[in-house]
């Protein structure tokens, strides 16, 4: 393991993560292999004009991984664990930004966790953008918290074709993080995938952990391949050391 990467050497962290993180939890990745997008078509399930042309089943698509999220075999991993401890006991300054929209970062304990695709455990009024926490499914038939219009409520899930959340934040993150850690995310869909440029252009040490090699990886000052459950909690407890 790097000797050379350790906390006194840095102020600010940004981390990157996506659906690998979440693999070892048991939520499907999209590109893998029996991923979710092998089962769905893209523009069907996650577009606002898939939503359109067929609400039910992107009602129904998102109402099944929330109900996988709640069930009780999932739960954060080591992984998460991991990363909630460095910003624990990380003295300077740590933002977690999540293409994933599980709460599972949150629930190992992270804090300033920034979902940039949404979040799962939300709903919003299409008409008053307002946002509602839920736990249950819903529907077309669903009468809105606000406008109590049935049909009103979409999932509160950045589509295709939508700006992703936070982004001025995350810009701000970037140009004055001195290490950027990408996690469990294949580098395949913008704006995530040019985060690390962003860092790497002003100066911070960029590092990989994710199971297979990317198309980013070569960019990278530091790769680890492997499952993050198994390479982050040795990452940070020799980051501490
Ligand atoms: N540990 C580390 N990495 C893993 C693990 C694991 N246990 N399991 C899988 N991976 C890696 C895979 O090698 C792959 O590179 O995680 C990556 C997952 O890539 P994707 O399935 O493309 O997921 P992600 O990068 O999060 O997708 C980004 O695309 O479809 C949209 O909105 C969706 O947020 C998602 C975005």
């Amino acid at each position: 393991m790097q000797k050379d990467i350790h906390h006194k050497k840095f102020t600010s962290i940004v981390i990157l993560t996506g659906a690998g993180i979440s693999a070892e939890s048991g939520i499907k990745t999209f590109r893998d292999e029996d991923g979710l997008w092998e089962n769905h078509r893209v523009e069907d399930i996650a577009s606002p004009e898939g939503f359109q042309r067929n609400p039910k089943m992107v009602y129904n698509f998102y109402n099944e991984r929330r109900k996988q999220l709640l069930s009780n075999e999932v739960k954060p991993n080591r992984g998460h664990m991991a990363l909630a401890q460095l910003e624990n006991d990380f003295k300077g300054q740590t933002t977690l930004i999540t293409q994933n929209v599980d709460d599972l970062h949150e629930r190992a304990g992270s804090k300033s966790v920034l979902h940039m695709h949404g979040e799962l455990l939300k709903m919003r009024c299409q008409f008053t953008n307002q946002v509602f926490l839920t736990k249950k499914s819903f529907d077309e038939k669903t009468a809105c918290l606000c406008c109590h219009k049935p049909g009103a409520l979409r999932p509160h899930i950045v589509w295709f074709g939508e700006v992703p959340f936070y982004m001025d934040d995350i810009q701000r993150v970037l140009e004055k993080c001195d290490l950027f850690l990408s996690i469990g995310t294949s580098g395949q869909v913008y704006p995530a995938a040019m985060f690390m440029q962003v860092a790497r252009q002003q100066g911070a040490l960029t590092i990989e952990i994710n199971k297979d090699p990317t198309a980013n990886s070569p960019l990278f000052d530091k790769t680890f391949h492997g499952k993050a459950g198994d390479i982050l909690p040795d990452f940070i407890s020799n980051f501490f050391a």
